[in-house]
This record gives structure tokens, C-alpha cells and sequence, in this order.
């Protein structure tokens, strides 16, 4: 999409960020008009990289100026496409933002948008500190990105998501106006809680510049474990049956067998054996200090395991077990989008309901013609559906599975959950915001985006129904 004016404008930018900031060529306007989100390409007219707070800051009074949408990138491995400029525009890529500074007094961090998850994993591991949220991506994602979608991951059963590491957060507003939403103490009862605010708000609220994180004392052990069910449904019932047994695992993760097997079919260098009759797994962390405790912290889950189903539990002896386990875990996403054209939902249910929410979803599937590999954070009620084309028609593809997709959200609003758990609304699930909210609900959130954004120009086309 072009803009008249734009010859104005990228003088201007050009005239903020340096020239060697400013991109227009085709191929660079296409790499950055996609994120991970099916096979969408939503070029931005131009493609900028600023390189300080005040830069954002000029760029966005330019942008309000010109009535010119801004559409914030960072590491493009988002899911509802967040990051796609549907409306063209200017793709704001914050990928200068790479500083890190560790306040090992407080266990605080001070780190810019553009670093990546697992960077800032390690750093801080390095201090003898730990930053848990660990998303699937986390080798290519960043934490920008991470605060944006308030991302998940394996660990958040334990230690939470992203929104309770964010502490305080500099951000420039849609207008151009720079401010620190919060302050960097770990108890705040001071007005509106804006850092919470902003984190998970997909980037329509402000561009954020500056996060301070919260960090932990690192861990010295952790057990991990490999439990191969009969039955599907049953693997989901074990889950709540653990946290009853009084364990809360650092992880705990479910894998439909198709999952499992098209991943191995995927990656390299990971080979399992798994019984012809073994329908789901789960893989179960449990982290801390004492090894005797989680010994005995596993053998407590076994105890409650015994009740089920299940086929040999496999235990990761080594490290080079565990990463294997862990590298499969990860690649399940991609090794689902690799053999097909596919959907994904991001279910979240509370953590009982999950035998539910999966049986209604494979009936959902049967109606409608299409199947489905489901697998994702159980601990956290959280099921990742990939609908899979396969040999779908067009047609049906285009038809019925929308009609699919409304009754799995129904239903996992039904159950007391909601439409995503981690992946946001962005752009892809935005026509699906009534089933989780009145008229009057989703008017009082784009009255709070009007608020900060008279003139919509940030992150225009997300969140919100089309006719709302
Ligand atoms: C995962 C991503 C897709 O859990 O959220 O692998
Ligand atoms: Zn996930």
C-alpha cells in the first residue's frame, strides 16, 4: 500500500534515522512484511530502523503528522501476526535495540527489546541469575516481542509469563511522548497499573524502548521425565492430578503422538522408540537445589502416574537426554507446519478442563472434516491446535474450518477459558474477539487504544473485530 506524501515523509525519516536506516526495496519491504503466522506477507511501504528512544520518538510524531500507520518489529516469529503491516505504512524495526545491563544488587536487568530470549537466558545465567519465561522460539524471538504478546512458554506453569518478570518499561507513545509506564521496585501501588497495561497489548499501545526485568537466583538440578499414555484424554486427566498430589513441576508439556512423530520424522540427530499403541506424552520437569527432593518429587508424580494408562516412563539421565527431549519439545510447531497448510489456535482452558476441551475439539474436527495435532503447556490449560489442511479442498478448507474454529473457541469459553493463552489476537483470531466479549467489553479496550492513539495510526487492524 502507498501513501501520497510518502516522498515527504521518507525525506523526513531519512532525515531522523540516517539514510543507511531507511529501506524501500521490495525484497527488504518482503522480509519484514512476515512474521511466522501461516504463509501471510503484508509488506510495510517502508521498512526503518531507528536506533534510539528519540529516534521512535520522531518518527512517531512524523507518523501522526502524516496519519502514516506505524506497525513495530522485532523478532517475527509471533503468531496471530502482530507484526504484519496490513495497512502498509511504516514497519518500525527495533532491531538496534540490543543492550543488556544486569543490576546483580537488586536481581534486576535493564534490557532493550531487540535481544534475543535465549541471549538474555544466558547472560544472566552467567551471574549465577535466571530469566524464566522460555518460549519455543526463544533462539530467534525477542524479549521486545516477548513483552508485546506477553509471551508463554514451557515454564510459566511454575514461574510464570513474561508480565511477572516486566518491573517497569520505557515506552514512546503513539503521539510521540516518552514515558517510564512504572518504577523498578518489585511492589507498586501507585495509580494504574499502565506497565501491565502495555504488556500483551500487541504493540497498538506504545513502542516499548526499555524493559526492566525481574530476575531469579538460578537453579543447580533438575529431573526430566517422558511419559508415553494409551490414551490421549488421559494424559490430559493426569495433569490435574499431579498439582493435587501437591507437585508443581517447572514443566509440563503435552504431545499428541502425531506430533511427536512428525517431529522426529523433522529434526535431526533425536531418535525414540514409542510403542504402536502410545497415543500422547507428557514431558515433565521439576526444577530446584536439592536433588533429593525432586527424586522424591518424581516418584511422587510415578505414584500418581500409576493410576493411569501409560506405557514405560523414560527418565533423561544426561544433559545431552534432556536438550534432545527439549529440542523435540520445541520443534513441534514447525515440524507440524512442515508437511502441511495449516491453522493454529491457541486454547486455554483451566487446567481440568483440558480432557474436555480436547475431546470437543477432535469431535469439532470429525463435523467440520478436519483433523488436528494438539499439543502444548497442560500445566497451564494451554493446547496449541494445528488444524491441518492435508487433503482438504480449498473450498472446505476456506468454509468449514472457520465454522470449526468458532466452536473450539465457544467451546473453550464454555469451559471458563479464552481464545489464546500466549500466542495473542493480533491479526488472525481478531474476528473471533466477540466470543470471549460483550459490544460494551471490546468498547471499553478501544476506547483505552483511542485513548493512547487518537489517531490509530499505531498497529492499525489488530485486536479488534472488523465491525466493531
Ligand atoms: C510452542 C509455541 C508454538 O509452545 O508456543 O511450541
Ligand atoms: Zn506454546
Amino acid at each position: 500500500m502507498f501513501y501520497s506524501n510518502m516522498n515527504i515523509i521518507l525525506k523526513h525519516i531519512e532525515a531522523i534515522t540516517g539514510k543507511n536506516f531507511v529501506f524501500t526495496d521490495e525484497e527488504t519491504r518482503r522480509q519484514y512484511g512476515h512474521d511466522e503466522t501461516e504463509d501471510y506477507n503484508f509488506p510495510p511501504t517502508v521498512v526503518v530502523k531507528p536506533g534510539t528512544t528519540e529516534e521512535v520518538s520522531a518518527i512517531m510524531k512524523l507518523a501522526n503528522q502524516y496519519n502514516i500507520p506505524v506497525v513495530p518489529i522485532g523478532g517475527r516469529t509471533g503468531l496471530s501476526g502482530g507484526a504484519l503491516s496490513i495497512h502498509g505504512g511504516i514497519g518500525l524495526s527495533m532491531e538496534r535495540f540490543t543492550k543488556i545491563e544486569i543490576d546483580e544488587r537488586n536481581l534486576q536487568a535493564i534490557v532493550e527489546p531487540a535481544v534475543v530470549t535465549q541471549v538474555f537466558q544466558e547472560v544472566v545465567l552467567e551471574k549465577g541469575l535466571f530469566y524464566p519465561p522460555d518460549p519455543s522460539s526463544r533462539g530467534s524471538c525477542t524479549i521486545g516481542g516477548n513483552v508485546a504478546e506477553n509471551a508463554g512458554g514451557a515454564r510459566a506453569v511454575k514461574y510464570g509469563v513474561t508480565k511477572d518478570y516486566v518491573l517497569n518499561l520505557e515506552v514512546v507513545l503513539p503521539t510521540g511522548e516518552v514515558i517510564w509506564a512504572g518504577a523498578n521496585t518489585l511492589k507498586n501501588a501507585t495509580g494504574y497499573n499502565l506497565t501491565q497495561l502495555m504488556v500483551g497489548s500487541e504493540g497498538t499501545l506504545g513502542i516499548i524502548t526499555k524493559i526492566v526485568m525481574k530476575l531469579l537466583p538460578k537453579n543447580n538440578h533438575n529431573v526430566l521425565m517422558l511419559v508415553p499414555f494409551f490414551k490421549a484424554e488421559q494424559a490430559c486427566e493426569a495433569v490435574a492430578a499431579i498439582f493435587r498430589a501437591g507437585i508443581v513441576p517447572s514443566a509440563l508439556e503435552f504431545m499428541e503422538r502425531d506430533a511427536i512423530d512428525w517431529t522426529l520424522r523433522y529434526i535431526d540427530g533425536v531418535s525414540m522408540p514409542i510403542g504402536d499403541a502410545v497415543q500422547a506424552h507428557l514431558l515433565i520437569e521439576v526444577d530446584g537445589n536439592y536433588l533429593d527432593v525432586l527424586f522424591s518429587e518424581a516418584e511422587k508424580i510415578t505414584e500418581v502416574l500409576e493410576s493411569f494408562d501409560i506405557d514405560e516412563i523414560l527418565f533423561a539421565d544426561t544433559e545431552d537426554q534432556k536438550n534432545a527431549l527439549w529440542k523435540m519439545r520445541r520443534a513441534v510447531g514447525e515440524a507440524v507446519k512442515s508437511n502441511s497448510v495449516y491453522k493454529e489456535e491457541d486454547t486455554v482452558v483451566p487446567r481440568y478442563e483440558l480432557p474436555a476441551l480436547l475431546k470437543g475439539i477432535k469431535e469439532i474436527g470429525n463435523k467440520y472434516g478436519f483433523s488436528s495435532v494438539c499439543y502444548g503447556h497442560a500445566g497451564d490449560g494451554n493446547l496449541h491446535v494445528n488444524i491441518v489442511k492435508g487433503n482438504m479442498t480449498d473450498e472446505q478448507w476456506q468454509t468449514e474450518v472457520p465454522k470449526g474454529i468458532r466452536e473450539i473457541f465457544e467451546l473453550t469459553v464454555s469451559l471458563k477459558g479464552t481464545l489464546s493463552g500466549e500466542h495473542g489476537i493480533g491479526f488472525v483470531q481478531k474476528n473471533f474477539m466477540d466470543i470471549a466479549f460483550s459490544n460494551q467489553h471490546l468498547q471499553l479496550m478501544k476506547n483505552i487504544k483511542h485513548l493512547f492513539d487518537p489517531n490509530n495510526i499505531l498497529n492499525p487492524g489488530k485486536i479488534f473485530p472488523d465491525n466493531l
